[in-house]
């Protein structure tokens, strides 16, 4: 017992000092905890990789960025979900963290996901455009955050779906009502919502006709 409540409270100050460190430089999660990152947490349910991809709506054939992929927990299921016909772009900063998901990708015989290393924020160029994309414990590492909204709805479809997963246990975690306002002004609608306080997804959507009558 004594032994749990030191760990639970050693993460906690690892926590707190970490949200606290981040929010003068931001510091994105290391590649040698990538294995945390893929721990089914049972309080954050929605975090999961099957919880968010069914929300996704992923069908054969469709092209998906996973933007901050990390080690792949996403990409790998949804380059199965969209088949040999769909794509995935898998982007990270870390050169690290795209090796682990290429490794992932090969070993489950996959060869229809696309590494690329890159800041969100800078743009992305090449791959799009897309039908969906994934931004999944990632806003808060980048410090342009509206940049980085601004880059995934450029390459979006017109209809196309954006799903922002945050977890209060992560020292970048954003508020919702934060992430509503930074999507909205980069152009989203928001489609729907899953989770509560603790962790939470929400769907965005590009919208197919701009408020001019104009399809972007
Ligand atoms: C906590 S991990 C989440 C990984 C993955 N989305 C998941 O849920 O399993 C955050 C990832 O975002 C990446 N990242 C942070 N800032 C980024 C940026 N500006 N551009 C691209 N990737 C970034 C980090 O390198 C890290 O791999």
């Amino acid at each position: 017992m004594n032994l749990v409540l030191t760990l639970a409270a050693l993460t906690l100050i690892v926590v707190l000092g970490w949200s606290l460190r981040s929010r003068r430089h931001s510091i994105p999660c290391p590649s040698w905890l990538g294995w945390l990152i893929e721990l089914d947490n049972p309080l954050f349910r929605n975090n999961r990789a099957s919880a968010i991809v069914a929300g996704l709506g992923l069908r054969p054939g469709m092209a998906v960025l996973d933007a901050g992929c990390g080690p792949g927990r996403l990409a790998i299921p949804m380059a199965r979900e969209v088949g040999p016909a769909g794509r995935i772009t898998a982007l990270d900063l870390q050169d690290a963290m795209l090796r682990k998901a290429a490794e992932k990708a090969k070993s489950a015989g996959l060869s229809n996901v696309a590494f690329r290393q890159a800041d969100i924020a800078g743009g992305i160029r090449g791959d799009g455009p897309f039908d969906r994309a994934t931004l999944v414990t990632v806003l808060g590492e980048v410090p342009d955050k509206r940049a980085a909204l601004e880059a995934i709805f450029a390459c979006l479809k017109p209809g196309g779906l954006l799903a922002v997963t945050e977890i209060i246990a992560d020292p970048h975690f954003q508020r919702r009502a934060s992430v509503i306002s930074l999507a909205q002004g980069a152009g989203f609608h928001e489609r729907c919502r899953t989770g509560g306080l603790l962790s939470y997804t929400l769907y965005l959507e590009k919208p197919a006709i701009a408020p001019t009558g104009e399809a972007r």
